[in-house]
């Protein structure tokens, strides 16, 4: 057999990976042609208010600037459908750029400036005079929870929390052991390094061929036909590659609309990008305070669980995502109650960022579950494994498959775990305080509906495409692998198309589910072309395969061989000849089993132990040695697996650490709007880290066995380290991100 018979599973590099590094790829700012013209967005500069007059002349008058949109001179469009929904748009009504005199947060855009350079269009965006009325705004959380509210039932199709059970607030009152407290997560805003921007490319007969950065360019398809009213072949969204997303790419932004609008206006072609400022004026993962209650009885079993978060959302939309779920899921405990409410404000809504909710909700969960180790004086391991749930008690179903006993057992050994002093400041390493954490993670493994098409030539090349996309996950390279070992092909021979709105239907990237969503389309469509060779195959003269079944054949290097027979076979390309075809063609259409599934909850799980070592002095806190251990169902590219949990856990550092969007609240707008005061962690923050994937097998979650690892990697860093930092110092900080001065 030749190279790469059996890719799945192997660390095979980034196909796109060349292409990425050697500048081949190009980003949604980077397309271009004779005559692009540039918008520059003019962000609004109160929080709350209506605009009293916009004043352009002065732009308008500079040679070169050809347009100033705003709400007053906008063309009308058919907008939006009130009943329309982007893909990812929780209940309300969703923000339309210029629509009217009304501010509804602070750097709104309030014009766009169109110009022939980019230089011209950022100095007449300068000149732009805007003056408002302004009303009083709510841009603090804290302040208004008195006001927090249930969101309703219909919210994007998450569901609340699950019913009480059993009378947590009793059961707590008589536990002999209690921890009570209250924690808090900031606002975070995602920083890719590619920021937003759309290059729209108007066609002599009007059509528009859209560069969008974006996690779904049929997402944004639908939004445009919609918002424009444009015909279904009157606009392409294309996205072949995406400098990172993390969830802000998932909803249409507001530059891909006004870019849009300009190019039909002035039937020209025209780019909008947003500055690294202007990426802090729309979607960020919401402030929350959760009260975390938990009562055990003195040999630590868990009698009640409580868990009320409060969380954020804008005026217009009630962003909901699920935060306090985890605590009646993760561990045994016949008595819990959770209560998730929000607080509407006068910021942008928030938007999903990787593992939304989980993330802020299991940070709480975990760090009460040290605390409530700390105060029965068994180790938190200990803990965990004693109150281990065999079953998923919110929904009363058993686990599809749930590892995480190995990831404890494993990550505990690979750790050493076992040589821990349970004492906090009781280990050290000169000035430096060492600690020792750990904390349980979890993330849903999903599956949903997605297509995808395969094109088998006749001199072996397989073709393959899904309308999905690449946000640096590896998406190119697992397709490949899966497609290549369906049909036996090597995976140099295998192209996989994706991020472009003609390519079969396909969800979003998000929420971890593209393997298990796109990965069974490939599969499928590549499986109904190999249904189709082999029968062409089995027609060859004299064929060894004339009697054989699909099931009794294997593909491999090109070749269809009888099991148990290598040395007879028919090659691909000599099957199709005899078959007279140049290709063979198949679309796919890959479904969940419900039926199945829902029998079961899905989900992956992790744990997390981290040593820190605090400057005793300083308050200083750095992250020496994180071992990862990850139950996330079969592993299909160890490499790209291991990259998604590695960066999974670097984001964990930030949001202990570093990370916090910092609210001005006279102005109500968050003030350090820039990578120089947005601290994001960069190598010389990270330690050692330490990867490791324990076996799981899993036959429900989808028909390739894994469960996704986009997101799992991140949840439960943070209350790893934060309980790492409590064990270092006996000081419990329960505010992120942890920063010296609070530790001091
Ligand atoms: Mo992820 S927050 O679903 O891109």
């Amino acid at each position: 057999m030749t190279k790469s018979s059996t890719p799945l599973g192997e660390p095979l590099g980034r196909v796109d990976g060349r292409a990425k590094v050697t500048g081949q790829a190009k980003y949604a700012a980077e397309f271009s042609e004779p005559g692009l013209l540039h918008g520059v967005v003019v962000s609004g500069t109160i929080a709350r208010g209506r605009i009293k007059k916009i004043d352009a002349s002065e732009a308008l008058a500079l040679p070169g600037v050809l347009h100033v949109f705003t709400h007053e001179n906008r063309p009308h469009v058919a907008w939006f459908d009130r009943s329309y929904r982007d893909e990812d748009a929780p209940s309300g009504s969703p923000f339309r750029p210029l629509y009217d005199d009304e501010i509804l947060f602070s750097g709104q855009p309030v014009a766009l400036v169109v110009a022939q350079t980019l230089e011209l269009a950022l100095h007449a965006a300068s000149l732009v005079r805007v003056e408002y009325k302004t009303q009083p705004h709510e841009t603090e959380l804290r302040s208004r929870r008195q006001e927090a509210y249930a969101p309703g039932k219909d919210k994007g199709g998450f569901e609340p929390p699950p019913k009480p059970r059993g009378h947590a607030d009793k059961a707590f009152e008589r536990a002999a052991v209690k921890v009570d407290a209250e924690y808090s997560t900031p606002v975070e805003h995602h920083n890719p390094m590619e920021m937003h921007a759309s290059t729209v490319l108007h066609g002599n007969d009007g059509v528009l061929t859209v560069h969008d950065k974006t996690q779904g360019v049929q997402n944004c398809q639908k939004y445009l036909s919609r918002v424009f009213n444009l015909p279904k072949d009157g606009v392409r969204v294309l996205s072949p590659f995406v400098g990172g997303a993390f969830g802000s790419g998932l909803r249409p932004q507001y530059q891909l609309f006004l870019a849009v609008l300009a190019a039909r206006e002035l039937k020209r072609s025209v780019r909008v990008a947003l500055t690294r400022q202007q990426m802090f004026t729309f979607g960020h993962r919401p402030e929350t305070v959760q009260r975390v209650a938990l009562g055990a009885s003195s040999d630590g079993t868990l009698q009640a669980i409580i868990h009320e978060a409060v969380a954020e959302t804008s005026r217009f939309e009630d962003y909901v995502e699920i935060i306090v779920n985890w605590s009646g899921l993760l561990y045994q405990c016949d008595n819990v109650r959770l209560d998730y409410k929000l607080v509407a404000l006068d910021n942008y809504t928030p938007l999903d960022m990787r593992a939304p909710g989980a993330v802020v909700g299991v940070y709480a969960l975990e760090c009460a579950m040290d605390e409530l180790a700390h105060k029965a004086g068994i180790d938190p391991l200990e803990l965990r494994l004693k109150n281990y749930a065999e079953r998923d008690q919110n929904e009363d179903k058993p686990f599809s498959s749930k590892e995480l006993r190995a990831c404890y057992r494993q990550g505990a050994e690979r750790f050493g775990w076992a040589g821990r002093n349970p004492t906090p400041r009781s280990m050290r390493d000169g000035k430096q305080l060492i600690g020792w954490g750990l904390a349980t993670g979890i993330w849903e493994a999903m599956q949903q509906q997605a297509s995808a098409r395969a094109v088998l030539s006749i001199d072996g090349r397989l073709t393959v495409g899904s309308a999905t996309s690449d946000i640096g996950t590896g998406t190119y390279t697992v397709m490949t692998q899966i497609a290549a070992d369906t049909l036996g092909v090597p995976v140099e021979d295998v192209t996989f198309s994706l991020g472009d709105s003609l390519l079969p239907t396909s969800p979003v990237e998000g929420g971890s589910w593209t393997v298990s969503s796109v990965g069974s389309a490939v599969k499928l469509a590549c499986e109904k072309v190999r249904a189709r060779v082999f029968e062409l195959a089995r027609k060859v003269e004299g064929s060894p395969l004339a009697k054989a079944s699909l099931e009794e054949v294997t593909f491999a290097g090109g070749r269809i061989h009888l099991s148990g027979e290598p040395s007879r076979s028919v090659s691909i390309t000599d099957a199709m000849r005899h078959g007279g075809v140049l290709s063979l063609e198949e679309e796919a259409l890959a479904i969940p089993n419900l039926a199945k599934q829902n029998q079961y909850t899905r989900c992956a799980h992790s744990a997390v132990f981290v040593e820190v070592k605090v400057d005793e002095a300083l308050g200083t806190v750095r992250v020496t040695r994180v071992v990862s251990a990850i139950a996330g169902g079969r592993v299909l590219n160890p490499q790209t697996a291991r990259s998604q949990i590695l960066g999974g856990i670097v984001w964990g550092l930030g949001m202990a650490l570093q990370e916090e969007s910092a609210m001005d609240p006279k102005l109500g707008r968050f003030m350090n709007h820039n990578l120089a005061e947005y601290h994001v962690p960069v190598n010389a923050d990270v330690g050692e880290l330490d990867v490791l994937f324990v076996e799981e097998h899993d036959d429900v979650v989808n028909p390739l066995g894994a469960k996704g690892l986009g997101e799992i990697g991140i949840v439960g860093v943070a209350a790893a380290i934060a309980n790492a930092i409590f064990h270092a110092t006996g000081k419990r900080v329960r505010d992120l991100p942890i920063t010296l001065d609070k530790v001091l």
